[in-house]
């Protein structure tokens, strides 16, 4: 399965004045927003990654993440040229998916939880039909709501409904199989003259080939759109990697873990931190007795 991150957007828009860089090379805690649904990618076992952003950010994105090999995964770049929907990723994505399974992520999102990796795994082996998470959230208008009766069949799907059918809102994850890219070409924009992925996963629900799986209470999601959803996510990986001295989405430690990188592709990447704390959480794997 490949994996594409939509990392565009017009620059950081959050603040007085527009900051030009995009939101997703802001940090979260201790590294930038992007390692995290990177790390997701790479934690399901993609290896193969595209990631789109608009002409003039993706330079940045290139510099920080180069061309993946130091992590012994391979990234590739794309353009959006206007934001013109999440559902425009997979037309973007279509020669460098090529036929393939694809797992779709936003920039933005934050996953967190126990089990999380045996989930990504499952869904990375997906061959057909299309599978999305179903979040219970406060505030489910802000978000593609997923209905879904008590065996977990899915009966509605909608973009930020007004009256929301669900308390569930769709994180910014989907796993789709090789009709993607064609169904995306089929829909229309939006009346907000966007592309909807609810409309690509409204396509599969009508040929009965839409899953959901209900992320528990243990896990987090957050969608790092505002001041306090960035600063409860950097909070979050703040108060947990500080109490157990392991990092949240450490792409390195993610690459030797999962065999990608060897100890000394490690031991350099962690020197070219210097006496950082990341580096020396990095130096520190290297020497630790009892793997987590
Ligand atoms: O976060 C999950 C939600 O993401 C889903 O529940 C919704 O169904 C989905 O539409 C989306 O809603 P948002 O309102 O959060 O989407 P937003 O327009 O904020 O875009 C999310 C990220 O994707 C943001 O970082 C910018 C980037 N993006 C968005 C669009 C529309 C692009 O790079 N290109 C685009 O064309």
């Amino acid at each position: 399965m490949k994996g594409v991150i939509l990392s565009g957007g017009l620059g950081t828009r959050l603040y007085p004045v527009t900051i030009p860089v995009n939101k997703q090379l802001l940090p979260i805690y201790d590294k930038p927003m992007v390692y995290y649904p990177l790390s997701v990618l790479m934690l399901g076992g993609i290896v193969e990654i595209l990631l789109i952003s608009s002409a003039e950010y993706l330079p940045l994105y290139q510099k920080v993440l180069q061309d993946g090999q130091q992590w012994g995964i391979r990234i590739e770049y794309a353009v959006q040229s206007e934001p013109k929907g999440i559902a425009q990723a997979l037309t973007i994505a279509e020669n460098f998916i090529a036929g393939d399974a694809v797992c779709l992520i936003l920039g933005d999102n934050f996953f967190y939880g126990h089990g999380l990796v045996d989930i990504l795994t499952e869904c990375t082996k997906l061959q057909q039909g299309a599978k999305i998470f179903a979040y219970r959230v406060a505030e489910p208008q802000h978000y593609g709501v997923v209905e879904f009766d008590g065996n977990q069949r899915v009966i509605s799907i909608e973009e930020k409904p007004r009256h929301p059918k669900s308390n569930y809102a769709i994180p910014g994850i989907y796993f789709f199989d090789n009709c993607a890219v064609e169904i995306a070409k089929k829909i229309a924009p939006s009346n907000r003259g966007e592309l909807e992925i609810t409309d690509v996963l409204k396509y599969y629900l009508l040929h009965q080939n839409l899953s959901v799986e209900v992320l528990g209470r243990g896990f987090a999601w957050l969608d790092t759109g505002t001041h306090d959803t960035l600063l409860q996510a950097a909070n979050f990986v703040q108060a947990m990697e500080v109490r157990q001295g392991l990092k949240i989405a450490c792409i390195e430690e993610i690459a030797y873990r999962n065999g990608y990188i060897n100890a000394e592709q490690l031991k350099n990447l962690a020197q070219r931190l210097g006496k950082s704390n990341y580096g020396k959480y990095l130096e520190d794997i290297l020497h630790e007795s009892h793997p987590y």
